[in-house]
């Protein structure tokens, strides 16, 4: 049965020839995919236009010129903030996508073996055609890597240890915007994320100078995300860009050191509970998952916190003149209420991960350019977190400013897909460690930063 969703925010700014030509295709190529040019080019425009739109000014610009549903990358973008909502606190049927990129099916786990799909980003809820895959893959990982156990290691002397010796690197480092902080791989923010986020999540020793490097080497210095992103990573290997004809040979020496960590040391193997999910199974989905989500979400969101890069210049707006450094310079570092708000205004104005998707179980009738348009089932969707964090209606006159005391921030915010703690079950599960992670780390830092001379400040 068809459903409905009215537009009501409507283009402001008027779009150009390019602007208007790409969404009319795709808008006639999603509406007609079976015929030979839908066919041939929405792949290319997928593929071009998924990797232009992850610059975090694009999906906005489109809804200034287009308004708030419209089509890009190969997908149609339901850009009302009710929309937005229901589908992050509903069932989603998925495919092989992050956001607007397509990612590379043949890369992820365990289909680089030939294995079954066990990456949960690509697997069906049961209310939307799944079988119970994704429930029971997800409840393994949350079982063995995001539990009491690692919050436990988060409050530790080891812990501490590492964020003292962070604040040390911040005070030692250049750490203005693009400093050294930022960009080391051997020391401060990155080696310190590799160092942390392992000894939480697995209970690996820190200290371990050869693993840590061999960590820092596969995730950051390789660009190893980029191995699980279609296309993009066909041309890293067959140019061996960044060593990366060695990536699966170093995924599978990344997975047996997990395999071998102690939060995997009484793992249960063939558990109903979790289909059967090996081992194995479970560090390589976790592989896969400290590339693409556990070290680029926090590297950013601490990016952004503490100064490395301006926020971005979104279209008509004083956005990007902001320091958000002068708003953690004010914090009252001893209340973490007021350090998760700086966090959640942080990534509301500029979003780690700024979408995700879902495919429709149904034909949808939504309007796009002031007319109602429908898509057969199978179309994919985008689902803009971005643009509801950045959405008028909702946040008001303020919405491009910066206020972490502005009402319902925390309640609503969609930036772990989710709103607030409402989720359709599909929540990031390293929510709470990625947010004690960030609190601690901005008190901590923050600290440093004023013991050091005003002169110094950046
Ligand atoms: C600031 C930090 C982080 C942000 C903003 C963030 C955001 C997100 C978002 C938006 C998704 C949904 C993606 C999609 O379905 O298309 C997601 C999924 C996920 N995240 Fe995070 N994440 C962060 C840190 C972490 C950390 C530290 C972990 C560590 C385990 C983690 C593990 C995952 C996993 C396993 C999923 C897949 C969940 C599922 O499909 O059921 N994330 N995250």
């Amino acid at each position: 049965m068809a459903s409905t969703t009215p537009s009501r925010q409507k283009a402001t700014k008027t779009a150009s020839f390019i602007d208007t030509g790409l969404n009319n295709f795709q808008l006639w190529a999603l509406q007609n995919p079976e015929k030979p040019l839908s066919k041939t080019l929405l792949p290319i425009i997928n593929f071009i236009e998924g990797l232009v739109a992850n610059t975090p000014t694009y999906l906005d610009y489109k809804r200034l010129v287009l308004g708030s549903n419209f089509c890009c990358a190969g997908q149609v973008v339901m850009g009302e903030f009710a929309a937005i909502e229901r589908a992050l606190t509903s069932p989603q049927a998925r495919t092989w996508r992050l956001g607007t990129s397509i990612l590379a099916k043949n890369h992820l786990p365990n289909q680089d073996i030939d294995g079954r799909n066990v990456f949960l980003l690509a697997l069906s809820d049961v209310g939307a055609g799944g079988s119970n895959d994704h429930e029971a893959f997800r409840r393994c990982l949350q079982d063995y890597i995001t539990n009491d156990s690692a919050i436990a290691r988060q409050q530790d002397l080891i812990a501490r240890k590492l964020l003292d010796q962070l604040a040390k690197d911040y005070i030692d480092m250049p750490h203005g915007p693009g400093g050294a902080f930022f960009s080391d791989d051997g020391r401060g923010w990155k080696r310190f994320l590799i160092r942390y986020i392992h000894y939480v999540l697995f209970g690996l020793n820190p200290d371990d100078q050869e693993t840590m490097d061999f960590l820092t080497d596969v995730h950051y210095t390789r660009l190893g995300t980029l191995h699980y992103f279609a296309v993009v990573s066909n041309i890293l290997e067959r140019l061996n860009i960044a060593g990366h004809k060695k990536m699966p040979e170093l995924i599978y020496r990344t997975a047996t050191i997990y395999e071998n960590s102690p939060a995997l040391a009484n793992f249960d193997e063939q558990s109903d509970r979790y289909n059967g999910m090996t081992r194995r199974e479970l560090v390589k989905l976790m592989t896969s998952i400290l590339s693409i989500a556990a070290l680029q979400g926090p590297l950013h969101l601490g990016q952004t916190a503490m100064g490395d890069r301006p926020l971005p210049a979104y279209e008509g707006r004083n956005t990007s003149n902001i320091k958000p450094t002068d708003y953690w310079d004010q914090l009252d570092l001893e209340d973490r209420e007021s350090v998760r708000l700086y966090l959640l205004e942080c990534s509301r104005l500029w979003a780690p991960v700024s979408a995700s998707h879902k495919i429709a179980t149904d034909s949808f009738t939504v309007m796009i350019a002031g007319e109602e348009q429908t898509f057969p089932v199978g179309t994919k969707i985008l689902i803009p977190m971005s643009l509801g964090l950045l959405n008028e209606d909702f946040w008001g006159s303020t919405t491009y400013e910066f206020d972490a005391n502005r009402e319902n921030l925390c309640p609503y915010h969609m930036g772990f897909h989710s709103v607030g703690d409402r989720s359709g079950g599909r929540i990031c599960p390293g929510k709470d460690i990625a947010m004690n992670m960030l609190m601690d780390v901005i008190v901590t830092v923050g600290k440093a930063r004023r013991s050091i001379s005003g002169s110094k400040i950046t």
